[in-house]
């Protein structure tokens, strides 16, 4: 049972939207409330490679909280919180939501927060993140979320970038067995930055509560209590939502930009066409509002559908056990679950026969969505077998904000294809082409690009930086956007994500960049030369590793220089690198022009079988990094 009709309309839709683009989405388009409704869909002169609803205008908080609330669904849940590492949990109507965040943007406009100023919001996963994000949003200011297992390096590469007016923090986050102290980090990151934001709004959590810095500090609980409640400011379709930052090929993160109209549309109607879902359903995203998932998929999409959305803080396994998800699935009647393969595998791991699934009631849940990183096939079908239900596998990235492929609930599934992220999303014109853009034969791998223009929601530029996002993302395919994945679309349509062209890995769905994490290693006093990879990991999908030539002289213990190197990346980038294993190796294999070869360490570390790239400048090299790489198991 796959979930399939047998009578998919997908290739109604696509074909209807391939033949009239602007008709598909002006039709999506009203479905939100608007200021002043967009006469223009879409115009190609504006912008790097054009701009969605030019002319229309519209607050995006309003559509999430107020118009609902208006339409009579005030007293239905918008938010439910589950945390079972600190054994609370909070329910929030629609009515609810609103008050807190209408007050949230009054406390902030009070203190001089207004349209098109930035705001840093840096918490764990409580409601308040939501709310922060939303009140930016109903202020028109530009909300920039950073995930908190970065360090304090990249918050305050964060805030340099962004020159935020206001910091949203709390005092902690709470990891398995252990408090994550934000304040500190927040103070070091400020101390870092060449920016310094006029305040920091914190939220007092009872775990672990933070001493506030006089004269910059305000104490969230307070603010939020004595503020007036914050009308809507009406902004552009084209102007920033968010920010979010990204891994790039450097360490210098990208600035994804959201637009506000454009963003709206498209997750309005991936909430119907894709998952299936309508007013008053309930939606899990178990993600991070860190990540882009967390924005489109916790916040935004769920409350401009008029959905219940259930925000988790806790992990697959260990809180308390690996039936923690089916748990929150039952008791709070989740329709879909959106999660990432590695949440699955986890489970998989510590309860393979599913014995903790006994006793709970998931007769409301119609289907598991995935995405985040490839899904292994065995992976997936474990979880259709256990489930019953349709796994749902979809490929998107930061970038784009939702899905470029998938299955479409709201059109009736196509039968499911494991391995596969599905067919490409109606508003996708997704090609395959070579190395000299040339599209390649159905079945062939190659690079995924998207014809221009990249449909709503999808990134417009990056943050202040219009060059660096045409050399990243437009011109090595002009005409294309590049998503620096490989893949293929076989015969039938369904497109298969292989790997990233870039130094981009994916530990356990989170987005890493090796070159990072090679600038840190590199800036060891004792390191003359390094190679980060991604080797496979039967848990979170890769795994970096590390290999370090030392400088001539260094006669230091190689495991005391391998765990100040594990120490570096972790507190400069931060424990979500997961980076824990360095080696020192004699030399780096190299191409005769001196490029190192790290395809060809990965699959040595991999123990795939690998041709000796013709152009390498010592053969000799590769037998001694096998050495390196089996003598110690990983
Ligand atoms: N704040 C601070 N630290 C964090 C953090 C946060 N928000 N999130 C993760 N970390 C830390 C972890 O505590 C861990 O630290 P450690 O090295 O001291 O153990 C480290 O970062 C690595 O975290 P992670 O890679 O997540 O591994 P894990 O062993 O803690 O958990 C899983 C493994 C599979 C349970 C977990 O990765 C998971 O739930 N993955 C789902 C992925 C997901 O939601 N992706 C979002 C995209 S859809
Ligand atoms: P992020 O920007 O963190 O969402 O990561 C985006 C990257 O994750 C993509 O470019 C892919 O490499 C990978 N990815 C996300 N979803 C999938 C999927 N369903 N299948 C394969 N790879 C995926």
């Amino acid at each position: 049972m796959d979930g399939s009709t047998g009578a998919s309309r997908y290739d109604e839709v696509y074909a209807a939207w391939r033949a009239d683009p602007d008709a598909f989405w002006r039709r999506a388009a009203e479905r939100l409330e608007w200021a002043t409704p967009p006469a223009t869909v879409f115009d190609p002169g504006m912008g790097v490679y054009g701009r969605w609803f030019p002319d229309g205008r519209l607050n995006t908080c309003w559509n999430a909280l107020d118009r609902h609330v208006g339409a009579g669904r005030g007293a239905q849940a918008a938010l439910i919180w589950d945390s079972p590492i600190t054994g609370r949990a909070a329910r929030f109507t629609y009515a609810e939501l609103l008050d807190r965040v209408a007050r949230l943007a009054g406390a902030l406009a009070a203190r001089g927060v207004a349209k098109g100023d930035r705001v840093i919001v840096y918490m764990p996963m409580v409601p308040e993140a939501a709310i922060a994000m939303l009140a930016c949003a109903r202020l028109g200011a530009v909300h920039s979320v950073v995930f908190g297992g970065f360090a304090a390096a990249e918050l305050a590469a964060r805030i340099a970038d962004a020159k935020p007016r206001a910091i949203v923090s709390a005092s902690c986050g709470i990891e398995p067995g252990r408090v994550v102290k934000y304040k500190p980090l927040l103070d070091a990151a400020i101390a870092l930055s060449p920016h310094r934001p006029d305040f920091c709004v914190i939220l007092q959590r009872p775990e672990h509560p933070c001493e506030l810095t006089p004269g910059r500090d305000v104490d969230y609980a307070a603010a939020e209590a004595e503020a007036p409640h914050q009308p809507c400011e009406i902004v552009a379709a084209t102007d920033p939502l968010y920010i979010l930052y990204t891994s790039g090929t450097t360490g210098a993160p990208k600035g994804i930009v959201r637009d506000n109209g454009g963003h709206a549309v498209a997750l309005m109607n991936s909430m119907s066409m894709l998952y299936g879902l309508k007013a008053g359903d309930v939606m899990w995203t178990a993600s991070d509002v860190g990540w882009v998932v967390g924005h489109s998929y916790i916040v935004y999409a769920p409350l401009l559908a008029g959905c219940t959305t259930v925000m988790y803080e806790g992990k697959p396994v260990g809180t308390p056990d690996a039936g923690a998800f089916w748990r929150v699935c039952a008791e709070h009647g989740v329709k879909v679950l959106f999660t990432a393969p590695t949440a699955i595998r986890a489970i998989r791991k510590e309860d393979p026969e599913a014995k903790l699934l006994a006793g709970y009631d998931l007769s409301k849940l119609e289907a598991l969505f995935l995405a985040g990183e490839r899904c292994d096939p065995p992976t997936a079908e474990w979880a259709h077998a256990l489930l019953g239900k349709p796994v749902i596998d979809h490929w998107w990235q930061t970038e784009t904000g939702w899905s470029i492929s998938g299955n479409f609930r709201g059109l009736g599934l196509f039968p499911a294809r494991f391995g596969s992220g599905g067919k490409p999303a109606p508003g996708y014109d997704l090609r395959v082409l070579d190395e000299g853009g040339q599209e390649v034969p159905r079945g062939q791998i190659g690079t995924l690009a998207v014809k221009l223009p990249l449909p709503p929601a999808n990134l417009p530029t990056l943050w202040h930086a219009d060059d660096r996002f045409r050399s990243a993302y437009l011109e090595t395919f002009p005409g294309y956007y590049n998503t620096s994945d490989a893949g293929l679309v076989d015969e039938e349509g369904y497109v298969f994500v292989m790997s990233r062209t870039d130094d981009i890995i994916n530990v356990a769905g989170h987005r890493l960049s090796t070159g990072a994490m090679e600038e840190v290693l590199a800036a060891h006093p004792d390191v003359a030369e390094c190679a980060v990879v991604g080797v496979k990991d039967s848990l979170k999908g890769q795994a970096p590793i590390g290999l370090v030539v030392l400088k001539a002289g260094v006669d230091r213990a190689e495991a005391d220089i391998a765990k100040e190197l594990v120490a570096l990346v972790r507190d400069r980038i931060g424990p979500v690198a997961a980076f824990k294993d360095a080696r020192v190796v004699p030399r780096l294999p190299k191409t005769r022009s001196g490029k190192i070869l790290r395809g060809t360490i990965r699959k040595i570390a991999d123990g795939e079988t690998y041709a000796v790239p013709p152009t390498i400048d010592d053969p000799v090299i590769l037998d001694e990094i096998s050495g390196v790489l089996k003598a110690a198991e990983r």
